[in-house]
């Protein structure tokens, strides 16, 4: 594993107390990785010994196989809060070496960018706030796909809240593995899936998700049995932070798909997500807005803009991407996947706004990876994608 791989890893360790990564909390002092050691240095303050053993750990899964378990030091600096209360500008950092006597777990694979196997697309669904349907989207664009007659498959590779066993009936599944150890995915309604919650209990801490982020993830993202597949949906963590960084570095994707609702895009935090992507050269294919309009099961000529009309649309434009779907509100879509039964699996709601949206979202998601582009796409529809 390069250098870089193992820093961005390193930065995309959590903070047990509070979900975020320590790097975005300002606590990562020091990484040296050089040929022969690695140390990481971090401030400590307030998290407790038994934490601090945990991210000991973390450190060292994702520092081996690259070092060896007695080349990697931790350290962590914390500051004397007497001598704050003393009122003294700066505080003598305490600094202490852990010995890092355990290995576990698997060890991160190298290479920058790693290929899905199997899969001939690659599509990541990502959103930069949690609860706009991001889930429900990578759900159902899946089945849409099917019934082009497409063969998907899914991940969830939301840690934080991996809802996908759910949305396909599956919470008690367990997956098998292959005689050469790779993961066997779960068959949901012919749509093959894999998803961190069928991994861990969701009374599990986050802390102990923290290696998943590191170390797993790789064999989670990489070490899965797919079958032959025209596109593999991966549901993303929300938001655009180090970790769905670290992510989409790693991975071989071939477009990303953001989902929006009217009344919480926000232009700033949109461009930051492009940007995001920009960085890393993952072409962004488009935006969703989802909730668009509330539809009444019982007048579906009917449209209500609860959220006001065109947001999504308007910040599209503005940042010069496609919009590629306005998927309305309706109530069976809820409950379908409150019942673990994709709306877009059944076939009696063929013909309702939510149906029609899904399809044409498929279709203009084939069409963003059919070139050259067709007369009549929507401007700049390929920009992105081949700039
Ligand atoms: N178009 C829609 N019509 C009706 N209900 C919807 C629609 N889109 C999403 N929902 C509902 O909104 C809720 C949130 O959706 P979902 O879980 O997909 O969001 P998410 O972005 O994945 O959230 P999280 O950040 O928690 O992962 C769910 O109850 C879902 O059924
Ligand atoms: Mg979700």
């Amino acid at each position: 594993m390069s250098n870089e791989n193992i820093q961005n890893s390193l930065k995309v360790i959590v903070n047990p107390n509070t979900g975020r990564t320590l790097h975005e909390e300002g606590r990562i002092v020091e990484i040296k990785a050089d040929q022969n050691e690695l140390l990481f240095k971090y401030k400590r303050d307030g998290i407790t010994p038994e934490q601090k053993r945990a991210i000991e750990t973390i450190v060292i899964n994702i520092a081996t196989p690259t070092y060896s378990a007695d080349k990697v030091t931790v350290l962590t600096v914390s500051e004397n809060s007497a001598d704050v209360f003393a009122g003294k500008t700066f505080t003598k950092p305490e600094e202490k070496a852990a010995p890092a006597q355990i290995k576990t777990g698997h060890g991160p694979a190298g290479q920058n960018k790693k290929r899905v196997q199997n899969a001939k697309k690659v599509i990541a669904v990502s959103s930069n706030k949690g609860g706009v349907g991001k889930s429900t989207v990578s759900v159902n664009l899946a089945f849409a796909l099917k019934q082009q007659g497409k063969k998907v498959g899914l991940l969830d590779a939301d840690i934080y809240g991996p809802s996908m066993p759910m949305l396909l009936n599956q919470r008690a599944a367990k997956p098998g593995a292959t005689p050469e150890k790779k993961i066997l995915p779960i068959d949901a309604y012919g749509i093959p899936f894999i998803s961190f919650g069928l991994f861990i209990s969701e009374k599990d801490p986050v802390i102990w998700r923290g290696p998943m982020l590191g170390g797993v993830l790789n064999q989670f993202l990489f070490d899965v049995a797919w079958p032959e597949l025209d596109y593999l949906i991966i549901d993303l963590p929300p938001g655009t932070g180090d970790m769905q960084l670290s992510m989409i570095q790693a991975t071989d994707i071939d477009g990303v798909v953001v989902v929006s609702t009217p009344q919480d895009v926000a232009v700033l935090d949109s461009k930051k997500g492009l940007n995001m992507f920009s960085q890393v050269k993952v072409p962004v294919l488009g935006m969703v807005e989802n909730m668009s309009y509330f539809v009444p099961d019982d007048a579906p000529t009917k449209k209500y803009y609860i959220f006001g009309e065109g947001g999504v649309k308007k910040a599209a434009q503005e940042l010069n991407v496609n919009l590629l779907a306005e998927i309305p509100l309706e109530i069976a879509l809820r409950e379908g996947s409150d019942n673990g039964k994709p709306y877009m699996n059944e076939k009696k709601h063929e013909g309702r706004p939510v149906w029609d949206a899904y399809m044409n979202l498929a279709k203009n998601i084939e069409a963003c990876f059919s070139a050259p582009a067709e007369e009549g796409a929507p401007k700049g529809f390929f920009k992105r994608l081949f700039s």
